[in-house]
């Protein structure tokens, strides 16, 4: 009785929401010219795009597409706006919820022929300034929908289409739901966005998948398979625990395989091979279990086990999600029931989403700001629209951008003959990194502002054929004579008249205080410089001589900060090359690792230094980042990034922890620390040597994701055209190339044959030198199992779940590959990761298909994932580009 009165509010709730929940969604009906109207079929206020954007032009799709022949032809379709003019148009969308907000945004295109042209158009869409997706049509009734679900950078957010050359954009409805912003999360936090994939409804034959109960309007497709069979239930659901809020019509239906004991298989690929995906699964009991029954299942992915084991619990809807994106070409989800289940397992409805990274910045917000209001405030007419220089190349006309900086700059801008009139803006003087002016022929009126001297990169600044008046001021001109600046004038405004003679006296005894202030300047500076050397020279003396000082105080430390974050040096992590290692915490509680350098090294100094300038110069994923650097006196400490599964040789000796390394993981751990060297030798210029590749200096994130650490050692080559280096030998034993140490030749094939090693130990899982009744190194160890042609022996025996044969000889072989005595038969480290990620392929695919006898006595454990009987492919094949793309009719 209690529970029932407990549903009905719960339903109470649920009808209350229904009634409101069209408020803060933002519904626009691309090209329509009315009023908002209500569309009969959905119950959503779709309103006119007026006040979203202003360019482009309204068009309706041609009769033949519409009613009778298209009976069910959304009405919101039936109208377009088209964009002839201009790179790129943007529509504004402002989230009730401003910055920060998660939304899902969901555009949608039907061709319809609205032009009488009968040509397909294709185009792309960004949202602010990233990449989203392409637009391509199949016909003229091909209705394609693109969805994303991202966060608010900022209290705007711009949907942009950007003409390629192929065709007119347009768009005929565009859609914003707020989601609850604690949903959908992923690893990247809110500097990714999620790409629609499948919104799958499992186990419902009806209904039209967009329903009102969904109180963020997704649209779900209907999806049952030939091998399951359904299971529903008419009771209320408890969707409310969690922000996903998944609609009744949709967490009521699921299915379970015909046969018990096969698992549910789910399967989708694309062309990326590192393309990133998401699923988000949702799960709830809809049947009432007898005492004696039991459901219970784990779920895997291309075998590896993910989520589990998951008991859905009696009509509440729970969702399971990855931490860790799933990267690659092919992926199979398994839903298999754990042994002593007594039902087989279910699946209510799963969302797949790929991930898409804002690499891409937007413009300086200040240039931003102080540019919009030159557009208002001359009302200028050209298209206008999004960021001013975001995407890249698609910079509003008339601007040039500087992509060089961390946030785009505006460097130029041309507003020639474009009918300003009034007087020069003062927000112009806001574009502090403009280097070109053109403002000619305009009807500009009013002085020649004195802000335009705050413009201090300012080279060209042209301002013929205006009315203004009065003359330039003395800066501009003192600039233009010193040729600095390329300056161009009515010649009204320049000096003749008498009122300017009289300030040119003036400009005398100014430049000379300035002198005068110049000179003191000067010789404070000197002053304090020669002071300041004395000052270094006592107290780091053996430091600065072996080179400059380091750049850069933004990363810099004071010892006192340093032993703040450690807290008095407390927590020892580790012991490196030259000191041991700390565990600490950052002011904003980010945890760190400090390297202190110890006062008894005797080399330590150097490279010490040498660490730090690379690691200012070097960013790459797959390398150690650097958070900053303590050089006070006697303490030199090193902050990384705190990687919190340690290292690699730690991990690999640690049975328990190498026990639960798949193949697949080792592997995904070798192509992270083979792009680390291969961005350090191919990537850097000069290329950079790193003279100590060892499993103790391959660190390993949350997420198993390894970087390369320890650049202490790594040498720079001085040019291209020198590349042996003379050097010492330095470097750990077991990993040193043979013909480094007896030449002393150093070149960046010394760090292939150390990653080879590197490899040997991830798939053996024995260090370098093997210790049994004498020593001996791995490459030796391996060899002759080799000639045997028996790989078995080994493999390390910890790897349970088996792996691809295949996928094994090839790793070996690319480890004897780098490990080969001369380095001039040594592959390189494009070739060597080119070759492990066909191995990952390899190992992936495993799961997919049925592979014939030698593969099959590898495969130890997790049996039923290779069973392909009642796999389900959902989406045949689909291509990186339009991955997310969902054609075919508009659901309802
Ligand atoms: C639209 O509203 C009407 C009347 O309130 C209701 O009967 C109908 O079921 C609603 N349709 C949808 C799709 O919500
Ligand atoms: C589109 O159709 C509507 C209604 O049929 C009409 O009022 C409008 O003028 C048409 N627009 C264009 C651009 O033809
Ligand atoms: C147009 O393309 C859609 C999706 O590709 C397809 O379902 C439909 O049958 C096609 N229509 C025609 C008339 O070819
Ligand atoms: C959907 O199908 C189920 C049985 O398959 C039926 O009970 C239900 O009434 C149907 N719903 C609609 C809206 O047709
Ligand atoms: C958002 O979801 C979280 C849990 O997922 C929940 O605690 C919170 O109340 C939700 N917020 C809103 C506004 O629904
Ligand atoms: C169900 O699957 C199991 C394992 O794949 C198989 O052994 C069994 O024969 C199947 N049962 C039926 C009725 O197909
Ligand atoms: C995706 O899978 C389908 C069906 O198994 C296959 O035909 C297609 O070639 C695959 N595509 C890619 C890119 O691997
Ligand atoms: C299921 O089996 C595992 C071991 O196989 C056992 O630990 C567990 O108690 C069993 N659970 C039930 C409900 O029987
Ligand atoms: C410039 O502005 C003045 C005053 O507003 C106006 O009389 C004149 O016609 C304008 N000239 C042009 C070329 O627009």
């Amino acid at each position: 009785m209690k529970m029932s009165t407990g549903f009905f509010l719960l339903l109470l709730c649920a009808s209350l929401v229904h009634a409101q929940r069209r408020i803060d969604f933002i519904s626009i009906d691309c090209g329509s010219p009315s009023k908002p109207y209500e569309d009969t079929d959905t119950n959503i206020t779709y309103s006119p795009d007026g006040d979203y954007i202003d360019t482009g032009i309204n068009q309706n799709i041609s009769s033949e597409y519409m009613y009778p022949k298209y009976p069910n032809l959304p009405f919101p379709l039936s109208d377009l706006r088209s964009f002839p003019l201009g790179n790129k148009n943007c529509y504004t969308l402002r989230p009730e919820a401003g910055k920060g907000s998660l939304n899902l945004i969901r555009a949608s295109f039907l061709y319809g022929n609205y032009n009488g042209e009968s040509k397909l158009p294709e185009f792309d869409l960004y949202l602010d300034v990233n990449f989203w997706s392409t637009v391509r049509f199949g016909n003229a009734s091909d209705i394609v929908t693109k969805e994303i679900i991202g966060f608010a950078q900022s209290d705007s957010m711009h949907i942009c289409l950007v003409n390629k050359g192929l065709g007119t954009p347009f768009i005929s409805a565009l859609e914003s739901r707020p989601l609850n912003s604690s949903t959908y999360g992923t690893e990247y936090g809110t500097s990714a966005s999620l790409v629609f994939f499948k919104r799958l409804d499992i186990g419902s034959s009806n209904g039209t998948g967009r329903y009102g109960d969904d109180v963020y309007d997704r649209i779900w497709s209907l999806y049952v398979s030939p091998s399951w069979d359904t299971v529903s239930t008419s009771l209320p659901i408890n969707t409310y625990e969690n922000g996903y809020r998944a609609p009744f019509e949709v967490i009521k239906t699921a299915a379970r395989p015909q046969n018990g004991s096969e698992p549910l298989n789910l399967y989708w690929n694309t062309t990326g091979m590192d393309d990133q995906f998401y699923i988000f699964m949702y799960f709830a009991e809809v049947e009432h279990l007898a005492r004696n029954q039991s459901r219970k299942f784990n779920i895997s992915w291309n075998g590896s086990p993910l989520f589990g084991p998951v008991v859905p619990r009696y009509l509440q809807a729970d969702i399971v999600s990855n931490s860790r994106a799933l990267v690659g070409k092919d992926h199979q989800i398994s839903i298999y029931k754990t042994e002593n289940s007594t039902l087989p397992p279910i699946l209510n409805a799963i969302e797949v989403f790929k991930v898409m990274q804002l690499v891409e910045s937007p413009t300086f917000s200040e240039d931003v700001e102080a540019i919009t209001n030159v557009k208002t405030t001359y009302q200028i007419k050209k298209i206008w629209a999004g960021d001013p220089c975001g995407p890249k190349n698609f910079s509003w006309e008339g601007l040039k951008c500087n992509y060089s900086l961390s946030l785009p700059r505006i460097t130029s801008l041309n507003l020639n003959s474009s009918n300003l009139s009034g007087i020069i803006a003062a927000s112009i003087a806001n574009l502090s990194s403009l280097e070109s002016l053109d403002l000619s022929n305009n009807n500009l009126t009013g002085p020649v502002p004195q802000f335009l001297e705050e413009l201090k990169s300012l080279r060209i600044l042209n301002l013929k054929g205006n009315q203004l008046s009065g003359s330039v001021p003395n800066a501009l001109l003192e600039r233009s004579e010193a040729r600095l600046l390329a300056l161009s004038v009515d010649s009204q405004n320049l000096c003749g008249s008498d009122s300017c003679k009289k300030k040119k006296k003036i400009v005398v005894p100014i430049v000379a205080s300035l002198l005068s202030a110049l000179v003191l300047l000067i010789v404070v500076i000197v002053v304090w410089k020669l002071r300041r050397k004395r000052k270094t020279a006592t107290e780091g003396e053996n430091f600065n001589k072996t080179g400059r000082t380091i750049a850069s105080k933004k990363c810099q430390f004071t010892h006192e900060e340093v032993l703040e974050i450690t807290k008095n040096f407390q927590t020892v992590i580790g012991k490196g090359g030259f000191g041991i290692v700390y565990h600490g915490y950052m002011k904003d509680g980010t945890q760190v690792a400090v390297k202190m350098l110890s006062p008894s090294s005797s080399q330590g100094p150097r490279e010490f230094q040498t660490e730090a300038e690379l690691l200012m110069r070097i960013h790459h994923r797959n390398l150690a980042s650097f958070v900053g650097y303590c050089d006070d006196a006697d303490n030199l400490a090193l902050i990384y990034e705190y990687m919190p599964n340690g290292n690699l040789r730690g991990c690999l000796s640690d049975s328990d922890r190498s026990s639960l390394m798949t193949w697949e993981m080792r592997l995904r751990i070798a192509i992270d620390a083979a792009q680390g060297l291969e961005y350090l030798h191919h990537g850097c210029k000069p290329p950079i040597v790193h003279r100590d590749v060892k499993t103790a200096n391959i660190l390993l994130s949350e997420n198993l994701e390894a970087k390369i650490a320890d650049f202490g050692l790594s040498k720079v080559f001085p040019s291209d055209n020198e590349p042996d280096v003379v050097t010492t030998v330095m470097g750990t034993a077991g990993y040193l190339d043979p013909e480094y140490y007896n030449c002393q030749r150093l070149n960046e094939k010394s760090d292939v044959y150390s990653f080879g090693v590197v490899l040997l130990e991830l798939i053996t899982g024995q260090p370098a030198i093997i210790k049994s009744d004498e020593y001996v190194h791995i490459v030796e160890w391996v060899n002759p199992e080799l000639q045997r042609g028996d790989i078995t022996s080994v493999l390390d025996p910890r790897m349970q779940e088996g792996c691809d044969v295949n996928s094994v000889w090839k790793a070996l072989e690319v480890a004897m590959a780098c490990t080969t005595s001369t380095s001039q038969h040594r592959a390189t480290m494009d070739f060597v990761l080119s070759e492990l990620k066909r191995c990952l392929e390899m190992e992936l695919s495993r799961h997919l298909e049925r592979t014939p006898g030698s593969t099959e006595e590898l495969r130890v454990r997790f049996a039923p994932y290779t069973s392909t009987s009642s796999t389900e492919v959902f989406s045949m094949y689909t291509d990186s580009t339009n991955a997310d793309s969902m054609t075919g009719p508009f659901p309802r």
